[in-house]
């Protein structure tokens, strides 16, 4: 995108997790090329080296978290049991407000006094503080929502709804499929205090801010987003897919190992599973071995990104099971982090067995890689509905026991229904594609967000 005369200064809230910051920076690089100039606020936690980024401005707000021990691990563990379990991650992310709400406030009004205008703060939904301090600064607040916007539906608006208007409010196909009322049962069961007022404060910050910013695509979930636009007048741009947009940046928190990609380029076209569960999910040992000998005995290529410290009380593979290494030989590769978007987009990976995170997600939607959906928690397991239910671009692996895993991988890379759920994969592929043309619908989103802060 070409360099234009500046149009305004733009201030852009991060939430200090992977698949937050990846969007967030992407967006900032496109908004940048557009002529803004940014400057990017974030928790020291998972803070990014601003030397890779010259073009924007970072202030690190002094947030304490690692004195007051919500450490990364700490979230982890919590997010792996929310919604499962009900164990109460909205704890965690009020102590994440506990701790930046302040210092937050004070770095905007730095910021506010040395510059004459701040056409918007753009701030990760996750970070919803910062609405209620720009709607007291009187600054125009937008919020960038990561995951899908039928996210939205889910965790706003449908736990406020009574069973008749919850039925009324879901009868179409695409929302009947999403199985939206089995996941709202499991949100409202035995809320906490923190729960609740984590939903009202998140609720409250899509309601009020200026504009709704989705990485989503129309297409991709019609009937949640006329839905949403019921309940929230708020303007709802879907920009996605971002990582189209600004592909060159790298926002990596760990670093990627490109050994990954010498080994599939000596793989057969379509033969490679790629394995990858994100960047927060955590496994058990037995959960390690499960998967080793699924994707051993499945006899497909795979490639596994294991990060340090993703099996619970293992440094990194050490507990593989014996043999493991021998039965897989060279048709194995494991990793610590791939760059992803470049394996995703390899001539030799055939299918993605994922936690189906949204960013995750959107990357294999576009370069047409057919899904096997292993949702750990939160927004993961509306996602593997919509790639198994509505999209029907993916399997679900019901149980992680080997024979049904190996099963599973054979009707996904094999047989003739793994064809048929690649085809629509492809087509989903290609109309991803077609929204992404010079004059496709995201750059009219993003003339229509523009001119939203410009007003
Ligand atoms: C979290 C939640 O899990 C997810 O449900 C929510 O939608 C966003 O926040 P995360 O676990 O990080 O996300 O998954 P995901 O949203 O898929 O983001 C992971 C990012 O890391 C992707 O952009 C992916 O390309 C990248 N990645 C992952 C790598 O670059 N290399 C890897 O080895 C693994």
């Amino acid at each position: 995108m070409e360099e234009q005369q500046k149009s305004g200064h733009l201030v852009l809230v991060m939430a200090p997790f992977q698949g937050h910051l990846t969007p967030m920076l992407q967006l900032a690089t496109i908004l940048h090329s557009k002529g803004f100039s940014i400057t990017i606020v974030h928790p020291e936690l998972n803070s990014l080296n601003p030397s890779n980024h010259p073009e924007f401005t970072f202030v690190s707000i002094l947030d304490k978290i690692k004195e007051s021990q919500l450490s990364d691990e700490d979230l982890a563990d919590k997010l792996k049991e929310s919604l499962v379990s009900n164990v109460d991650v909205a704890g965690s992310l009020q102590s994440l407000h506990k701790n930046c709400e302040a210092p937050l406030q004070k770095c905007l009004e730095n910021i506010l006094h040395s510059h004459h205008h701040i056409a918007a703060v753009i701030y990760d939904t996750l970070m919803f503080c910062a609405q209620t301090i720009v709607n007291e600064l009187g600054i125009p607040g937008i919020t960038l929502r990561t995951s899908s916007a039928t996210t939205m539906l889910l965790f706003s608006v449908l736990p406020q709804l009574g069973e008749k208007e919850l039925m009324s409010g879901i009868e179409s196909p695409e929302l009947q499929a999403l199985q939206l009322q089995r996941l709202r049962a499991l949100i409202v069961q035995n809320p906490t205090q923190a729960m609740m007022e984590v939903r009202a404060a998140f609720t409250n910050a899509i309601k009020f801010s200026s504009a709704i910013i989705v990485n989503s695509m129309e297409f991709l979930e019609l009937e949640a987003l006329s839905k949403v636009r019921q309940y929230f007048p708020t303007p709802i741009f879907t920009v996605g897919p971002l990582h189209k947009l600004a592909p060159a940046i790298c926002c990596s928190l760990l670093t990627e190992d490109d050994k990954c990609i010498s080994w599939l380029n000596k793989q057969a076209p379509k033969s490679v599973i790629y394995v990858s569960f994100g960047s927060i999910a955590i496994i058990d040992k037995q959960e390690l071995i499960e998967t080793a000998w699924g994707l051993s005995n499945s006899k497909q290529p795979f490639l596994w990104v294991v990060r340090p410290g993703m099996v619970c009380g293992s440094e990194w593979i050490e507990s593989l099971p014996n043999g493991f290494e021998e039965s897989v030989g060279e048709r194995g590769c494991i990793v610590k982090w791939a760059p992803q978007k470049e394996v995703l987009a390899h001539a030799a990976v055939g299918g993605f067995w994922s936690h189906c995170g949204w960013n995750s997600t959107i990357e294999s939607i576009c370069e047409g890689v057919p899904m096997l959906c292993r949702p750990f928690f939160g927004d993961q397991l509306l996602n593997s509905n919509y790639i198994c239910n509505v999209w029907k671009i993916g399997l679900e692996l019901q149980n992680l026991e080997r024979g049904n895993t190996v099963r599973t991988i054979k009707r996904l890379m094999v047989d003739m229904e793994g064809k048929d759920i690649r085809k629509r994969a492809m087509d989903l592929k290609k109309k991803a594609a077609l929204r992404l043309m010079e004059d496709g619908s995201t750059s009219c989103s993003f003339n229509g967000l523009i001119k939203q802060i410009s007003v």
